[in-house]
């Protein structure tokens, strides 16, 4: 079966979504595709932190309603070593900047509700997704729908928002694009549980027996991770590791124990426990691909890049992308000018490497490192030291945390 649209998007995370609703809010058509079902892309838990400039764009483009009510404003996190905290204080260091708590899962809700809503074509559960022509005017996508029948998608433009496991990058041929990846020797491992806030902001805590982060996600449901590996690691490191095969080696005992010993602090502060629902082992890497245009392809957010979480960044990447990435194709589309368009990759780039840096140093000056000696230890805590005691160290923590401006 063959149909057209203007853009041809493949994957409904923040990215895609996102694409497609900047598309139609400027009248152009666009079909996202999704291998996964809708249930499934709505209740994947990810991310949580969203910075001042995304929470701005959801607001200023109709679909911020329900984060502007439900999501809560952080004007700071705390640093936690030498078992005390040690305030950033956002607004203060940034003219007023802070970041927003609010699950990318409510996130993907909102933009899929939009996109529903408004008639667009989202189609979900397809398989054996490939693009083709991308190099000629008129590319176009093939697929299978759920019950096996072949479509194929002719298009003007395709944006490959499939993330780290997609088809679009491996889609381009080997020699045109560059890589550059740093793999961590450890992961987080990240749970939900049913209990009260135990901080009213988050705590990056260094420990020496690892990095902690207290998170949250509601005044019931919090959001906690520590490092873990490289004894946890299991054979295929992906980014997302189901952890039941070590379930043995993480018991809610053993979990609760990890917390209270890596976040203890002089004045006896324990996390607040509660029923531990969800576990999940994050892996570590930082990852750049160059250049992100193949033709008439284009790559956004994860499909491209991936940093590790430390930062926050990952989520508030990929919608810097497709603010970016759609202001180009408008442009085009109510022009005929490529200029901006051509520019996509250097523009976007330039502002991802910079949050890479960010998100490297964060992880870097957070984790302790496999046969990092007592030296590196005292580095770091030196580090954090002077993070937290000078007005304009912290000052570039805050300015990159709340998220460096779009361009
Ligand atoms: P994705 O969300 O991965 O979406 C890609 C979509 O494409 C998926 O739905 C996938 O099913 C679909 N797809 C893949 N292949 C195909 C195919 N062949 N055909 C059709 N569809 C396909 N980021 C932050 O900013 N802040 C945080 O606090 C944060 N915390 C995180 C915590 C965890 C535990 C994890 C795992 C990540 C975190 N991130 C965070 C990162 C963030 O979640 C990602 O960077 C973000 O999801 C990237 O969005 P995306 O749209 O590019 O890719
Ligand atoms: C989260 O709440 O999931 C979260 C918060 C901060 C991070 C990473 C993840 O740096």
């Amino acid at each position: 079966m063959n149909s057209r649209t203007q853009v041809g998007i493949v994957g409904a995370g923040p990215a895609g979504l996102l694409l497609s609703h900047l598309l139609h809010r400027a009248g152009i058509d666009s079909v996202v595709l999704e291998s996964r079902s809708r249930d499934d892309v709505e209740g994947t838990i990810r991310a949580g932190v969203l910075e001042q400039g995304t929470v701005d764009l959801l607001k200023a483009t109709g679909v911020g309603e329900r984060l502007q009510q439900e999501g809560f404003r952080h004007e700071g996190i705390y640093l936690r070593f030498d078992g005390e905290d040690h305030r950033i204080d956002f607004p203060a260091l940034t003219n007023g900047k802070a970041v927003t708590v609010y699950a990318q899962h409510e996130v993907i809700k909102d933009l899929v509700k939009a996109r529903i809503d408004s008639g667009s074509d989202i189609r979900f559960q397809v398989s054996s997704v490939t693009v083709h022509d991308v190099q000629s005017e008129q590319p176009s996508i093939r697929y299978r729908d759920e019950s096996g029948t072949s479509h194929e998608i002719s298009c003007d433009f395709v944006a490959g928002c499939d993330g780290t496991q997609g088809v679009c990058r491996p889609s381009i041929p080997a020699g045109v694009l560059t890589a550059y990846e740093k793999i961590y020797p450890f992961g987080w491992f990240g749970i939900l549980c049913e209990a009260p806030p135990s901080s009213d902001e988050l705590i990056y805590a260094l420990h020496d027996r690892g990095f902690a982060l207290v998170s949250t996600r509601s005044p019931t449901v919090q959001r906690m991770y520590c490092q873990v590996g490289p004894a946890d690691r299991v054979d295929n490191w992906s980014d997302e590791v189901d952890p039941a095969d070590r379930a043995d080696n993480w018991s809610d005992d053993r979990i609760w124990e990890e917390f209270r010993l890596r976040l203890a602090t002089a004045d006896g502060w324990v996390p607040k426990e509660g029923r531990i629902f969800h576990k999940v082992i994050v892996g570590m890497r930082s990852f750049v691909t160059e250049p992100m245009q193949f033709g008439r392809l284009f790559l956004a957010g994860d499909a491209a890049h991936v940093v590790p979480p430390t930062g926050a960044k990952g989520l508030n990447l990929a919608v810097a992308d497709v603010r970016l990435l759609g202001e180009a194709l408008i442009e085009q589309y109510r022009t005929g000018r490529n200029e901006t368009l051509d520019a996509y990759s250097a523009t976007a780039l330039k502002r991802i490497w910079k949050a890479q840096r960010f998100s490297w140093w964060m992880t870097s000056m957070l984790h302790r490192f496999p046969g990092g000696d007592a030296f590196q230890y005292r580095v770091q805590l030196a580090e954090l030291e002077y993070v937290t005691g000078s007005t304009v160290a912290a000052a570039a923590l805050a300015e990159n945390y709340v998220g460096l401006p779009f361009q």
